[in-house]
């Protein structure tokens, strides 16, 4: 058993002193001035915030992508999590074109098998026929997959057109899981990248050009549109845009369910980095959605602020620089994406807590404990009660560290944060009720991660949807 003793509690609704008592993986008592039982280890957290483990709902470990293979697998990438107070990631599970969703999600659970900390999957849809929905049902009903994820970009691969999304959206419902979608409006995007190249202007800093905020904006829209129309809820990942966020807001309002999930990077870097240093450099920063001008930041920052945004994610998605090479002399062959799982807690600290733009409580709300909920984890994860698995984090939020590649766990060359210095500092992160990192010093080990399954939604989920659909086109879809 675990004790931690005089810590601040910190949850995403209030905060108290307490210690909490661990056992077979899970938390057994909260209360003041707890008794250790007979060889129990005691770990003192006075002084620091005790909260719950971070929750990184989008990554993509050793994700086959653009012609490579993300730099980053399951072990590298949930000890850098660990290391950064994140104890649960949900990763992407992406069939082969037109392949088979069960064969793709086997072979993420077998890629994960060698995961220290916790994870789940989101599977992603990328067409439709009767297999892909034979397998969805099989996926939510025997293998805890909760999320369906939907790409309107990268056409020619991963993307889906209207049709797809009606079909998949519709079928999750009935299923109770939630369909994610990567908005971009991918016909555009393909098209300005054709009239970019045709000008000879090929260099990273055509990438953003390629994916204007507009063209987020109005896929973001047009999902939401179809998802209303179906009644259906739906969660909006990496939402980088005013445009977007907008949106979102917007379809709030007017009682539809829509989630929507900011970037740590997209929060705090802008596009400025296409602009400056070397090739390489720029070519670093080619993910998407892009880096953004400033003030797209601040809407973020005003939707995690007013709850109409609601998660932070990294889309952790590790390219080397030989593997950015491969776009040289073609912007569109760079590997789109970029690290962060290490960092996500901090920086969210320190320019969300510390700047005070966030209380600690939302901190943990969008950090955490949104995204437990949003995909039915709540209270297993994301909260600190009893009978909660016993993934903890002893916070400093005073202590500061410059962020480096050189010091990072991430198996990936650089770091988009490079040279930023943060205070929130991960002292002892507990995961399963078993310290995983302690001062620095790493004690989980390979394969300790465990599967996270999500059941599906209720009828309630079904339930209020209806309402939405019925409000929204009256009764003849019903
Ligand atoms: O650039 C990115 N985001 N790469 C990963 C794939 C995706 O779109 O999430
Ligand atoms: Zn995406
Ligand atoms: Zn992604
Ligand atoms: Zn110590």
């Amino acid at each position: 058993m675990l004790l931690i003793r005089g810590g601040l509690l910190t949850d995403s609704e209030r905060q108290y002193r307490a210690d909490i008592l661990c056992g077979g993986g899970r938390i057994v008592a909260v209360g003041p001035d707890l008794d250790a039982p007979l060889a129990c280890e005691v770990v003192e957290a006075g002084g620091l915030l005790v909260i719950p483990g971070g929750i990184d709902p989008h990554t993509h470990m050793e994700m086959p992508f653009m012609g490579e293979v993300a730099s980053e697998d399951f072990e590298s990438g949930t000890v850098a999590g660990l290391a950064g107070g994140t104890t649960t990631i949900l990763d992407f599970v992406i069939p082969a074109p037109g392949g088979s969703l069960l064969d793709a999600y086997r072979d993420w659970r077998g890629k994960a098998e060698k995961a220290v900390a916790d994870y789940g999957f989101h599977v992603a849809v990328t067409h439709w026929d009767e297999r892909v929905k034979e397998e969805m049902a099989v996926l939510t009903r025997e293998h805890g997959v909760n999320s369906f994820k939907h790409f309107m970009a990268y056409k020619g691969a991963l993307m889906v057109d209207d049709d797809v999304l009606l079909h998949s959206i519709r079928h999750a419902l009935d299923l109770g899981a939630l369909c994610n979608v990567h908005a971009e409006n991918g016909d555009a995007v393909a098209w300005l990248q054709q009239e970019l190249l045709a000008e000879g202007l090929t260099g990273p800093e055509s990438h953003p050009r390629s994916r204007p905020a507009a063209v987020e904006g109005e896929a973001a829209q047009r999902a939401i549109a179809i998802a209303g129309l179906l009644g259906a809820p739906i969660y909006i990942v990496h939402v980088s845009t005013r445009d977007a966020a907008e949106a979102i807001a917007r379809a709030r309002a007017a009682g539809q369910r829509v989630y929507g999930e900011v970037l740590a990077q997209h929060l705090v870097i802008d596009d400025s980095v296409y602009e400056t240093g070397d090739w390489l450099a720029r070519a670093r920063h080619v993910m998407s959605p892009p880096f953004r001008p400033r003030a797209h930041q601040e809407a973020l920052w005003a939707g995690l602020v007013s709850g109409q945004l609601h998660t932070t994610a990294t889309d952790h998605c590790c390219f080397c620089a030989p593997q950015k090479e491969k776009g040289r002399n073609d912007f569109t062959k760079i590997p789109n994406g970029t690290p962060g799982i290490e960092d996500r807690m901090s920086v969210l600290w320190h320019h969300g807590v510390r700047s005070g733009r966030l209380t600690p409580m939302e901190f943990v709300a969008v950090t955490s404990a949104n995204s437990a909920k949003i995909f039915n984890m709540f209270p297993r994860k994301g909260s600190l009660a009893v009978g909660a698995d016993a993934d903890l984090v002893l916070w400093d939020g005073e202590a500061t560290r410059t962020i480096s590649a050189a010091a990072s766990r991430q198996r990936v060359d650089y770091n988009v944060f490079e040279g930023m210095t943060v205070a929130g500092v991960a002292r002892t992160v507990i995961s399963g009720g078993r310290i995983a990192v302690h001062d620095g010093d790493l004690r989980a080990r390979r394969g300790d991660g465990r599967y996270v399954a999500r059941p599906c939604f209720g009828p309630d989920f079904r339930a209020r949807s209806a309402q939405v659909r019925n409000a929204q086109v009256g009764s003849a879809l019903a």
